[in-house]
């Protein structure tokens, strides 16, 4: 493994090798295994893609008129070998430091420049830009896009995009320490601390100008870990959560089955939000070809009834249930030990009711919070209703499918979705977005709702131990 690191070291340009020391880089490496493939791509990244909150997560880097700029082009390469998706908008003084081409050959999409312009609108406009990011990094950010954006300015892409965004905004600030040092910038950065900005930075040290002190912009290093962090929620810490997702296959032979078209993407998405909000995250799967994600438990089944049997196994201490698999309402009477031939003319299958799983959990364990789902074609609201009272569940996820469904563009085995969620006395509607984001959605509502719940049906916690250096209730 040794020889891997020092081959991998030899290839770090020199000014990245002054910043990662080797040293810290070996001590880093040998301390944590390195996730498969992501260590070097093409022996050219020096970052170590341990950050698994960025795994698809969608940023737009805004990038200003700063000497700092090229260090914009190691934080996309990071960004995107941590496994996020990367746009840039760049200001037209950004595009006097580095060209937009470098930044679209690393990012992979061209670079969006113009408030005004009618082929970048059709492609992407300034809304969709800031509906599609999941947050949104100005690294740099100079002195003067500072104090554009806490006077609200509107007037360039960039601003726009952070004036009509509603997801987490960051600014590496990039500037001369007396710029920084000024009441002016000083008073733009409590201001935009006050509406909930985030400031990475700015570091100390050697500036381009030759001065020393604070003003320098955050390495992209440290930027990457300040974007994972913003993902980490820490709303579900110590918290163990069970997730059903994907299918149930109902066998009718040895070969044959009734299935779905569920592809499991809205409960696997919903294991990785969970691990983000600092869950222990249980997974029972059916069939499902999709990874495992991160710091998850998988255990795989393939019908109902193995559902039931493996998510009642692993109960003990779970605080919420998330029953997000399809799982089929019906299963063959009885299971054929050989395969059925077709001499038949007309061959009729008898089935019966599979076990309901979260039924089950919630009449077992009523102080489990419990979580369901709901697809319907019709009567969203009385459906999901009626399903919160039938099942005694905490809260349902409710969806249309089929034909009568407005455009969603949601449904099996899509990437998007739309959600609206009700519980005893509310409800809350989340509209389109990627699965990836319903999930972080859903899951902090679960986390708020959990929180809320009625003192009785709280569970008694009363042994806390240390695992992996995090308190947790048992
Ligand atoms: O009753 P219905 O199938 O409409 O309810 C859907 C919800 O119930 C989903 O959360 C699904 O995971 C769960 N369910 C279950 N066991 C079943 C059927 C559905 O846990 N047999």
């Amino acid at each position: 493994m040794n020889s891997l690191f020092v081959l991998f070291a030899a290839v770090i340009p020199g000014a990245a090798a002054e910043r990662w020391p080797l040293r810290a880089i070996l001590a880093r490496a040998v301390a944590s295994p390195v996730r498969g493939g992501q260590l070097a791509r093409g022996g050219f990244c020096y970052y170590r893609a341990d950050m698994q909150s960025l795994t698809n997560k969608r940023i737009l880097v805004g990038v200003t008129g700063s000497i700092a700029a090229y260090k914009a082009a190691e934080l996309i390469r990071g960004l995107r070998d941590a496994g996020a998706e990367v746009r840039v908008a760049m200001t037209r003084g950004a595009s006097e430091f580095i060209t937009p081409m470098t930044l679209q050959a690393l990012s992979g999409h061209p670079v969006h420049q113009k408030l005004l312009d009618t082929q970048a609108e059709a492609g992407m406009s300034h809304i969709e830009l800031s509906r599609w990011a999941d947050c949104v990094l100005v690294a740099p950010a100079s002195a003067d896009f500072i104090a554009r954006l806490a006077q609200g300015r509107a007037d360039d892409l960039l601003s726009a995009v952070c004036l009509a965004r509603d997801v987490p905004l960051a600014l590496a600030p990039a500037m001369n320490r007396q710029m920084w040092a000024d009441a002016a910038t000083e008073k733009n950065v409590r201001t935009l601390q006050q509406r909930g900005v985030l400031m990475f930075g700015p570091a100390a040290g050697e500036q381009a100008c030759g001065e020393v002190g604070p003003g320098r912009m955050e390495e992209p290093a440290e930027l990457m870990r300040r974007v994972a962090e913003v993902f980490e929620t820490g709303l579900l810490a110590g918290k163990t959560v069970l997730i059903t997702a994907g299918p149930t296959r109902e066998a009718v032979d040895p070969v044959r089955y009734i299935g779905n078209r569920s592809s499991g993407k809205m409960g696997y998405a919903l294991c990785a939000a969970a691990v983000e909000a600092g869950a222990r995250v249980i997974l029972v799967s059916g069939p499902s070809t999709l990874a495992t994600p991160e710091r998850v438990e998988r255990i795989d089944v393939e019908s109902a009834e193995q559902m039931l049997a493996a998510v009642l196994e692993h109960m003990d201490g779970v605080d919420i249930f998330i029953g997000a698999a399809a799982v089929a309402d019906y299963r063959p009477r009885q299971s054929e030990r050989h395969k059925i031939k077709k001499d038949q003319a007309h061959l009729t299958l008898e089935l019966e009711r599979t076990p309901d799983i979260l039924a089950t959990v919630k009449s077992r364990r009523p102080r489990v919070f419990c979580v369901g789902f709901a697809a319907e074609t019709a009567n969203l609201d009385a459906h999901a209703r009626r399903k919160l009272e039938d099942k005694g569940i905490d809260m349902v996820a409710a969806n249309w499918v089929g034909p009568a469904a407005p455009d969603t563009g949601g449904g099996f085995d899509s990437d998007t979705n739309a959600l609206r969620l009700y519980w005893a006395d509310g409800e809350l509607d989340l509209p389109v977005a990627s699965k990836d984001r319903l999930a972080r959605q859903l899951v902090a509502s679960i986390a708020q709702r959990y929180e809320r719940r009625p003192p009785g049906r709280r569970q008694h916690h009363n042994i806390v131990e240390l695992r992996g250096g995090t308190p947790r209730k048992t």
